[in-house]
């Protein structure tokens, strides 16, 4: 299924403009989005920015558990983005925050997002996942969505926050790599009062901690020459 012709992307290799195709990944897919997989993986500066999916996982997304989306020039795919609709596993990333087994079930999840390293920089990662995410939001079944994420890993905690997930959590997951869990609730959105905001390097993890146990989340990024910070607010009234 097309979902958009889109305006063209920039290869950061040649600096030509592409036009691309955006549309849903079905099963035949599956050996593109494997080897795009392996070359995104094999080229990063940092493993524990992402856990890459086994084939049965991706095959579990695009079988109905899920869906993927994928950016394609000429019938190449070059990006991919994916959400789990993950029930009462024990992947569900609301076990996190000790949701109760009913809002499980109205939990999605932004599973994965590879861009090749030909075309990082277009925001096609925002472009997916705020596809996905408008999907998820107009599903009946579907209140809250969860995500995992690097506190270092800039283009991704950039994209989770310009969506509305808001950091409630750091942890270790995975192979004990640091990840915040963040979220967002569809139905009943959380409001901040982001005019009283402390910022926090995005590297000072036991002082993020120490807000988040006092009641604020983390919502925004501040880009420095040299550093990374992450904003912090408490909960308005109303909104808690
Ligand atoms: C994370 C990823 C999907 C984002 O790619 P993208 O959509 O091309 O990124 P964007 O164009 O939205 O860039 C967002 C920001 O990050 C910056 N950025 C993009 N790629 C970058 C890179 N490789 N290194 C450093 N910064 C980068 C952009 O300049 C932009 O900054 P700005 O908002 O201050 O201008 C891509 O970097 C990637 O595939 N990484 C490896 C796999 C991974 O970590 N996936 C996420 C977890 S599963």
């Amino acid at each position: 299924m097309r979902l958009a012709d889109c305006e063209k992307i920039q290869n950061q290799d040649d600096y030509k403009l592409y036009p691309y195709e955006l549309r849903r990944l079905d099963k035949d897919d599956l050996p593109q989005i494997m080897a795009l997989q392996a070359k995104v993986i094999s080229g990063m500066d940092r493993n524990d920015y992402c856990v890459p999916l086994s084939e049965d996982e991706h095959l579990k997304i695009l079988d109905g558990c899920g869906e993927s989306v994928g950016v394609f020039i000429e019938e190449r795919l070059v990006a991919l983005c994916g959400i789990l609709f993950p029930g009462e596993s024990e992947n569900n990333m609301a076990y996190e925050l000790n949701f109760s087994p009913e809002k499980l079930h109205s939990v999605a999840q932004l599973e994965i997002s590879l861009v090749h390293p030909g075309f990082q920089g277009n925001d096609l990662q925002q472009k997916m996942a705020g596809l996905l995410v408008e999907r998820a939001k107009n599903n009946q079944h579907c209140r809250y969505l969860f995500t995992t994420v690097s506190p270092y890993n800039y283009p991704s905690l950039q994209t989770v926050t310009a969506l509305g997930l808001f950091i409630a959590k750091v942890c270790k997951k995975y192979f004990e790599w640091d990840r915040y869990v963040v979220y967002r609730d569809f139905q009943k959105p959380i409001e901040l009062d982001t005019a009283n905001a402390i910022a926090v390097s995005n590297t000072a993890l036991e002082e993020q901690q120490a807000l988040l146990d006092s009641g604020y989340l983390g919502f925004s990024l501040l880009k420095g020459e040299d550093d990374i910070k992450v904003l912090f607010a408490r909960k308005n009234k109303e909104g808690a």
